[in-house]
């Protein structure tokens, strides 16, 4: 089976390359390496023994998704790409909405003209908003988003639960990711923020690196056991094999599917600080700063359901995901440009 991996040079859509050639899967990929380097491919290769089929392209042109399709028989697409950073989206919204929202409604359309109806959808845990019940279930309502970005990935959920409703044909499976970190186990594959990280874990092992003085951490009044926000942290290695399982469901008519991706288990900012530590017998330095706009103080998951329905469930713990982000990180201290 051939699949289609939209974002596929980027950090989780590399390591499900991996996870999807070990499976036995084709892979095509199709990025625009707006926020990536094709290196992140050779990679997989150097993992995999087999270099996926690349083609350097956007979402949102239509020749170039003609073209994979023409020249590819695809079965289903796993669509990761599009634009994540959260700040840049408020300063940015048409560009997101643009490349988000547009770029996903051309790929669907292409699809559907070629007769390929299965996709799964890179979601968030931010569609919760301001959770309504803490650990979070998919049952639980989606909440008011607090940027572009979040929005975006509510918006697309609707649309695409509403094209499956309207044409059973499509199966539709919507994966909520809570906060994935962790790099691949082998140290060659890994996150590579463009500037300063936004995220907690890339912004720990720059400081780790000595490219960042200290951490700041964002608050540390919250009503959690430390003040500090609570996270469901997941390792990118589980998160790429949860997309390899839903690729089976939707092998068994999956209809529309939603699942949280996410260990179940909430860790402060300051839990991640020491584990870091010990885990690689390093000294994060780091200052209490204000809260920052926008964050709740705790998101874990449920992962019942993906546990029951996909027979999936993160298998590496903190320290693994603490261990390999550093790995990852002194391996190549200026990620794929090392
Ligand atoms: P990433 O930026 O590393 O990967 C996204 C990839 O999509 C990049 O390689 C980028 O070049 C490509 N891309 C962006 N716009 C494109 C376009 N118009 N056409 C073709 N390619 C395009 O991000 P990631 O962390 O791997 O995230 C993958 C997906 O998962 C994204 O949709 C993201 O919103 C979602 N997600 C990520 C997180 C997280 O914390 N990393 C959490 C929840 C959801
Ligand atoms: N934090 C700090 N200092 C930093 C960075 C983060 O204290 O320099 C704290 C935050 O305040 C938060 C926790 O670390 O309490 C995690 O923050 P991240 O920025 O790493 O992650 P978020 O939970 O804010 O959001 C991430 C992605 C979103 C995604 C969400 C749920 O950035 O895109 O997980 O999947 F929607």
């Amino acid at each position: 089976m051939a699949i289609l991996v939209t974002g596929g040079a980027g950090y989780i859509g590399s390591h499900t390359c991996v996870e999807l050639i070990n499976a036995g899967y084709d892979v095509v990929v199709l990025d625009n390496l707006s926020n990536s380097s094709e290196k992140s491919l050779e990679r997989v290769e150097a993992l995999t023994g087999k270099k996926p089929v690349f083609y350097k392209g956007d979402i949102l042109d239509r020749d170039i998704l003609n073209k994979v399709f023409a020249e590819n028989k695809i079965d289903a697409c796993i669509h990761f790409a599009g634009l994540k950073a959260v700040g840049e989206s408020v300063a940015k919204p048409w560009e997101y909405y643009e490349n988000n929202i547009a770029g996903t409604l051309t790929l669907v359309d292409v699809m559907r003209q070629n007769g390929c109806k299965n996709i799964i959808f890179s979601s968030s845990a931010t569609v919760y908003g301001n959770p309504a019940q803490i650990p979070i279930t998919e049952e639980c309502p989606k909440g008011q988003c607090t940027n572009p970005y979040g929005w975006t990935k509510s918006m697309l959920e609707q649309i695409l639960s509403d094209m499956q409703k309207a044409d059973n044909e499509w199966n539709v499976i919507l994966l909520r990711y809570f906060n994935p970190i962790g790099a691949h186990p082998s140290g060659t594959m890994g996150e590579n923020p463009n500037g300063i990280p936004n995220n907690l874990m890339p912004y720990i092992t720059q400081v780790a690196v000595g490219k960042l003085p200290e951490l700041g951490i964002f608050g540390d009044d919250y009503d959690t056991p430390d003040g500090t926000g609570v996270r469901d942290y997941i390792h990118v290695v589980d998160l790429a094999d949860g997309h390899v399982k839903a690729l089976k469901k939707i092998e068994e008519n999956a209809g529309l599917c939603i699942y949280n991706l996410g260990t179940g288990v909430g860790y402060s900012v300051l839990d991640i600080v020491k584990n870091f530590e010990k885990a690689n017998d390093i000294k994060i330095p780091y200052q209490i700063k204000p809260r920052r706009a926008g964050d709740v103080a705790t998101c874990y998951s449920d992962a019942t359901k993906a546990k029951e329905e996909l027979g999936w469930t993160a298998k590496y713990g903190i320290e693994d995901m603490c261990r390999d982000s550093w790995n990852w990180q002194k391996n190549n201290p200026n990620g794929y440009e090392s």
